[in-house]
């Protein structure tokens, strides 16, 4: 394609995700784990901590620094930023044209969050009625108890890498230093989120929420059963959240439609289901 792809995995994905990597391989990417020995950065994080699980704040440090050090190097980010959610919204678009065929008004709209780009993209086109005050819908965002940036993170001016390379941001974070625990759901182990998101949780317009790895997967397990499909570890998150409410009708009575955002399939994480089913999986 004309383009060489160069990529910081966070090490723990690297090694808990070997076939993500198999992927990006084939298509010629050149995938290192982060913290790596190419960058200044990955160098002074692997001297103080030589075993570093890295983080996704590290990684960006890593690719931005390739990214300032070398002309024809572009950095490009895949969540967090708001022109991600802005190409994301497709996703809350089409959701709107299915509910509308099915002639459907959503009571409570779930996803997961990391950066916070499925749960905006997926979102933000209702979440806009929600705003000018033509629904009551809730809005679930759902994240690991091991880093709850929206639940227990300040909401001020942080940076969006670990080094701080990038500009600052003013949303809910964790510390640019923050390094989660090594659950499954790496995808979620991010210490800031996108701006919007955060804001729109500020306003109580979107209600966060968290649920630890193990009920996670016990809920990604249900949903295969049930559906033949096995989601990822991030898209648990929200499944998760979706039974909790649905057994909250069940108990009351009441009759509620239930969007969830499905944002990935688990067919590159049978690590985590494997640990999930062998009994030595941990909560954090
Ligand atoms: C399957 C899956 N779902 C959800 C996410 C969460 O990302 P974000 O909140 O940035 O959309 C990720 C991130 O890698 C992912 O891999």
């Amino acid at each position: 394609m004309g383009i060489e792809a160069t990529v910081y995995m966070v090490r723990v994905s690297f090694n808990q995700k070997p076939f993500r990597k198999t992927i990006m391989q084939l298509y010629d990417g050149k995938v290192y784990p982060s913290p790596s020995t190419n960058t200044e950065v990955g160098k002074q994080v692997l001297e103080e901590t030589p075993d570093h699980p890295g983080s996704l704040g590290i990684a960006i440090s890593e690719a931005v620094e390739d990214a300032l050090t070398d002309d024809k190097v572009k950095y490009t980010l895949g969540s967090v930023l708001n022109h991600v959610i802005l190409h994301q919204t497709v996703i809350g678009q089409e959701i709107q044209k299915q509910l509308e065929i099915a002639e459907e008004e959503p009571d409570t709209m779930i996803a997961c969050v990391g950066g916070g780009s499925n749960f905006g993209g997926s979102m933000f086109p209702m979440l806009k009625e929600k705003i000018k005050g033509n629904t009551d819908c809730e809005f679930l965002a759902v994240e690991p108890s091991a880093c709850p940036t929206l639940t227990q993170g300040k909401y001020e001016y942080d940076y969006g890498d670990n080094m701080g390379f990038t500009p600052l941001l003013k949303m809910f974070t964790l510390g640019h230093d923050f390094v989660a625990p090594s659950v499954h759901a790496g995808g979620l182990r991010y210490h800031g989120m996108n701006t919007q998101v955060s804001l729109l949780t500020k306003e109580g317009y979107i209600t966060p929420k968290t649920v630890s790895q193990s009920e996670v997967f016990e809920a990604g397990k249900l949903f295969a059963q049930s559906e033949g499909v096995i989601p990822a570890p991030e898209t648990n998150h929200a499944i998760k959240a979706a039974i909790d409410v649905a057994r909250e009708c069940k108990k009351t009575g009441e009759e509620k439609t239930i969007v969830v955002n499905f944002s990935g399939h688990g067919l590159m994480d049978f690590k985590g289901y494997e640990s999930y089913l062998n009994g030595t999986m941990e909560d954090c």
